[in-house]
């Protein structure tokens, strides 16, 4: 029996909160999604929805009888979670999961790539000094997303134009994770009090599978059909560079470290076997999607984006 019931889900209308919520819904939980003033995002029927300018007035109001927090904020929204901490503290929420679903800079080799590292860090170290009021967190892990970053391009490898960047040849072992594992992973750690204990306070590493840029090619040319026009680059000659041009900012550049951090020789195997103790309790043990599975699933427009990927007619 779980004791969690009542969830605030912030950030609920972008890219992972469009899965998390029906999942929670789905597990017969009560579902608010907190929204800004203003906001565009819709919601679909049999979630109530509250918007909140995320004063403390507002977040404390809206967080009374409320026994977990799930924030999926974007990158703009991070800071905006010490205000949340604070509501969910004073309000007496249970548990909290941040806006983390991504690699793990708690690893000292991925913490200086990024700037937002350690702005993601400020809220986690937020979360450890409310333990004591208790407020319990569990922050998640899951590499980069495949099944949405795919049609962004951010494994380098392009569905659209049928072209693909190979970094260090194209054999590195990564782990990644798809939209819905994440999403029921989640739910898992808010319905079961046993598994949310063992994960109190602490990062968990899930992942929906293990693959090689060779093999997202691999899976991508089988997929659409098409012969891909395949560059090669050595990451230890763009590295530095790049980091630079991420550390100012550059958007481009930015998406090039998250994926050179994850398919290159920089920084191998951040989400390694930790993530088998957690799959196993979070993901019922169920078994994996095949990379190539995955990346049919996307072509056909099944992916998170939908049909985004033109189906191949050369
Ligand atoms: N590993 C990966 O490959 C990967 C990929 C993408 C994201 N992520 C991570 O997943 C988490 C959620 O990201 P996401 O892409 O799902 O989020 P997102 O779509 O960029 O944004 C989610 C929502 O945040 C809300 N928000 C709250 N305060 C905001 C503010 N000040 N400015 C803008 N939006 C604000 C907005 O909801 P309202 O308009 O309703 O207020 C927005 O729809 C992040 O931690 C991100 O780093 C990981």
């Amino acid at each position: 029996m779980t004791d969690i019931r009542s969830i605030v889900v912030f950030g609920a209308s972008g890219n992972i909160g469009a899965a998390i919520v029906p999942s929670l819904l789905s597990a017969g939980l009560s579902v608010t999604v907190a929204t800004r003033p203003g906001s565009s995002a819709s919601f679909s029927s049999g979630v109530k929805v509250a918007t909140t300018d995320y004063s403390q007035e507002s977040l404390t109001s809206l967080l009374q009888n409320i026994d977990a927090v799930v924030s999926v904020v974007g990158p703009q929204g991070y800071t905006s979670q010490h205000a949340i901490i604070d509501a969910a503290t004073v309000s007496g929420v249970k548990y909290f999961i941040p806006s983390e679903f991504g690699l793990d800079y708690t690893d000292p080799r991925i913490f200086n790539i990024l700037p937002l590292f350690k702005v993601k860090n400020e809220v986690l170290e937020h979360l450890k000094r409310k333990e004591k009021e208790g407020l319990s967190w569990t922050g998640i892990v899951t590499g980069l997303w495949l099944d949405w970053g795919l049609p962004f391009g951010m494994f380098d490898v392009d569905l659209n134009a049928h072209k693909a960047t190979i970094w260090d040849g194209g054999n590195t072992k990564f782990r990644v994770a798809n939209v819905r594992d994440i999403a029921e992973a989640v739910t898992s750690l808010v319905l079961n009090p046993q598994v949310r204990q063992q994960a109190s306070n602490t990062i968990v590493h899930i992942s929906s599978l293990e693959t090689t840029q060779n093999e997202v090619l691999e899976a991508a040319e089988k997929a659409t059909g098409a012969k891909f026009d395949v560059t090669h680059i050595e990451s230890q000659t763009v590295w530095s560079d790049l980091q630079d041009k991420a550390a100012r900012g550059d958007a481009g550049a930015i998406r090039e470290v998250l994926t050179g951090s994850t398919v290159s020789k920089q920084i191998p195997s951040q989400i390694d076997e930790k993530a088998d103790k957690w799959n196993a309790l979070l993901l019922n043990g169920k078994k994996e999607e095949t990379v190539e599975e995955t990346v049919k699933r996307i072509v056909k427009g099944d992916g998170p984006q939908g049909k985004w990927v033109t189906q191949n007619s050369s």
